[in-house]
């Protein structure tokens, strides 16, 4: 029989392509999201994918009862993928409470529930903010991490604690936290993609919007940075090859490959990138006009970050292998798409 994998939020960007990932795999998937910020028509685009509807249940990880009686109905899922979550920085400085109750009080109900109904592993969901600004680039597993910048990436700092602590007192449960770089792009097949709430944060769906014409002009945020040409740099890691080292993870889990009970990985490609190589990549990949201009920095970035990704590639026998540009190629396909452009 299919091992039974539950993932959380898997209607959302990083989760829909994981789900893709893992019933490629053989996986059978059981999806939970309270569609706080997705569609349940991701599904049906799932489906389209890989001809297999992924089972389904709407409600809050938050919520201790919903998450009990869940695990009363699944009683054969191995493991938990953990993406729900609150993920907007701005909102979580304005709103710090309900990104604590929510991220954290989700993961701390799963953990119990893990322990109580015998589910063994869970890969989380985490992110490179854990190190702040580095000292020393490329940041390796080792850097130290850094006060968090803004509550949701306190989230993630705290969250990462609560999964080392749980496991330190309980060798049962295994936990492999996942630290991802910027992930952008979306399915070859242009099925599923990122499709943010209102006015984009993030730089790519920034890009693709303006492209199509619902934005009037990308803003650069800052070029007098200490980098080659004064834009911020990052790595930019595609969903894709970011939702198989999910499928990689589960993977060393079931086949009890973990060197500890609780592990975490960078999962980037290992090359950085200025927000104005991106966008001159994205003009001429994709053959379109992009208006933009410079303004100053925004509040809370920092200025450049990549990974070593050394580590991770040896331990779990994976790397990135998608180019930028196939990348900046499939976020454009997507746009298109979902505008109904072409
Ligand atoms: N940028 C622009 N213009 C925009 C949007 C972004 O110039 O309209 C720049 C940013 O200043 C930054 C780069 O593009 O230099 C990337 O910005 P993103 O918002 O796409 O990504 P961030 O690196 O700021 O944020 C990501 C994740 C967060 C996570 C954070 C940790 O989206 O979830 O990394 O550093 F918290």
């Amino acid at each position: 029989m299919a091992k039974q994998i539950l993932v959380t939020g898997g209607t959302g960007y990083i989760g829909s392509h994981t789900v893709v990932e893992l019933q490629g795999k053989g996986f059978d998937v059981v999806v939970v999201d309270d569609l706080s910020n997705s569609q349940i028509t991701v599904l049906d685009n799932i489906e389209k994918i890989t001809g297999i509807r992924p089972a389904f249940e709407q409600f809050n990880l938050a919520d201790r009862d919903k998450t009990d009686a869940f695990f009363q109905k699944y009683s054969n899922i191995e493991a938990i993928i953990h993406f729900a979550a609150f993920k907007a920085v701005g909102e979580s400085v304005q709103k710090p409470l309900e990104y604590y109750r929510n991220n954290l009080t989700s993961l701390m109900n799963l953990l119990e529930c893990m322990n109580k109904y015998g589910v063994k592993h869970m890969v989380f969901s985490s992110s490179c903010t854990v190190y702040g600004q580095p000292d020393v680039l490329p940041v390796t597993e080792e850097t130290p991490r850094k006060e968090a910048e803004s509550p949701y990436g306190n989230t993630k700092a705290i969250c990462e604690d609560i999964m080392r602590d749980y496991c330190a007192t309980n060798d049962k449960i295994n936990c492999i936290a996942l630290r991802y770089f910027n992930p952008i792009g979306a399915h070859p097949t242009a099925l599923i993609g990122e499709l943010p709430v209102g006015v984009p944060n993030n730089l790519v769906p920034f890009i693709t919007q303006t492209a199509a014409g619902l934005r009037e002009e990308l803003s650069i945020f800052g070029d007098d940075y200490d980098t080659p040409d004064g834009t911020a740099i990052r790595d930019y890691i595609n969903v894709v090859d970011l939702a198989e080292a999910h499928v990689v993870a589960i993977n060393r889990m079931l086949d009890e490959k973990q060197k500890a009970n609780y592990e975490f990985f960078n999962v980037g490609t290992g090359s950085g990138y200025s927000v104005n190589e991106l966008v001159q990549a994205f003009i001429k990949v994709n053959k379109v006009d992009l208006k933009y201009k410079i303004v100053g920095r925004r509040h809370g970035d920092i200025e450049k970050i990549w990974a070593d990704t050394s580590y991770g590639n040896k331990e779990l026998g994976w790397s990135a292998s998608r180019t930028l540009e196939e990348t900046l190629e499939s976020a454009w396909k997507w746009e298109k798409n979902v505008r109904g452009i072409e």
